[in-house]
């Protein structure tokens, strides 16, 4: 009976015990609720999420977003990256008389689409796709040298050509993500008559379904400064495609209404392979020294400024 007695009271004693160390010393770890600010004296409100070390993601992801990679503007005022060709990958997505090629991301979108508008009796003719530097070097002195050919000045002839062709690097073929397509019956692009056949009309009902905008609109020369080219098409992603679509703005005016340029036409945001070199040449988080001089890298000098580049 005295032994039972004595656990008792040693239980109870251990009890009590227990509930001091709970309260005094072990308080604080993850509950910061009313904490003190040492240096201020001030009582602070330490959320617990707040304490948690995973910083939050710059941009919220969207999940209907599909293809963000795409989603980045290719014109005078956006070069591409000196090294993009060699960034990507492309895959043969048509043949007639010869291979055309598409970034192998986009690849399936557009035999999705060649699908689909056959079953439904349209068959579209691709007449030219992803174009190598020198390609595009080729066709823009080629469109300059037939139009001195055909009495125009020089000057003039290469301004116009500027108007139809971009230069090395500022061309959407250039990405791997441009396609002409017209029909085997008319592929002629000395004028707009292609936005009169069933396969323009089949294009401009589906091609945002699978992710591609008709880039050069009607009435857009202003702002894109190309002339209206209904066989041009650019993959953005199916998300993008069709807000673009919804909205009948070209995608100059959806970057600016986006906020996304700058006053000057320059992507500030949504640069797709300018925001990867940020990152990539972004200074790691490290207590290395730092540089003196910044290194120059590749990507800061356009296609059309590297004369080395050029074939004549
Ligand atoms: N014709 C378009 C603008 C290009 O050359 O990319
Ligand atoms: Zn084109």
């Amino acid at each position: 009976m005295r032994g039972i007695k004595y656990l008792l009271i040693i239980t109870a004693l251990l009890l009590a015990l227990a509930f001091v160390l709970t309260k005094f010393v072990f308080k604080g770890g993850n509950d910061k609720e009313g904490a003190e600010n040492a240096e201020t004296g001030e009582t602070v409100t330490v959320s617990v999420s707040e304490t948690e070390t995973t910083p939050p993601p710059e941009e919220e992801e969207d999940e209907n977003i599909d293809n963000k990679w795409a989603m980045f503007l290719v014109n005078k005022k956006n070069p591409l990256p000196a090294d993009y060709d060699s960034r990507i990958e492309t895959k043969v997505v048509f043949e007639s008389w010869r291979e055309y090629f598409l970034d192998v991301r986009a690849a399936g979108y557009l035999e999705k689409m060649l699908k689909a508008a056959e079953n439904d009796g349209i068959d579209l003719y691709v007449v030219s796709a992803y174009r190598t530097i020198e390609y595009q070097q080729q066709n823009f002195d080629n469109s300059v040298q037939d139009r001195v050919d055909r009495g125009m000045s020089y000057d003039d002839a290469y301004a116009d050509t500027l108007a139809e062709v971009a230069l090395p690097g500022e061309s959407e073929h250039n990405a791997g993500l441009a396609l002409d397509i017209m029909v085997e019956e008319y592929q002629n692009m000395d004028d707009d008559g292609f936005e009169d056949t069933e396969a323009f009309a089949w294009l401009d009902k589906h091609a945002a379904e699978y992710g591609f905008i008709l880039r050069y609109p009607k009435g857009k020369q202003e702002i894109t400064g190309i002339i209206y080219e209904p066989w041009h098409y650019r993959f953005v992603g199916v998300y993008y495609a069709n807000e673009i679509k919804k909205s009948g703005l070209c995608l100059e005016e959806y970057y600016e209404q986006q906020g996304w340029t700058d006053g000057n036409g320059k992507a500030v945001k949504m640069r797709g392979p300018w925001d990867e070199d940020d990152k990539k040449n972004a200074p790691a988080e490290t207590t290395a020294p730092k540089e003196t001089e910044p290194k120059k890298t590749m990507a800061a000098t356009p296609y059309s400024e590297q004369k080395a580049t050029i074939i004549v």
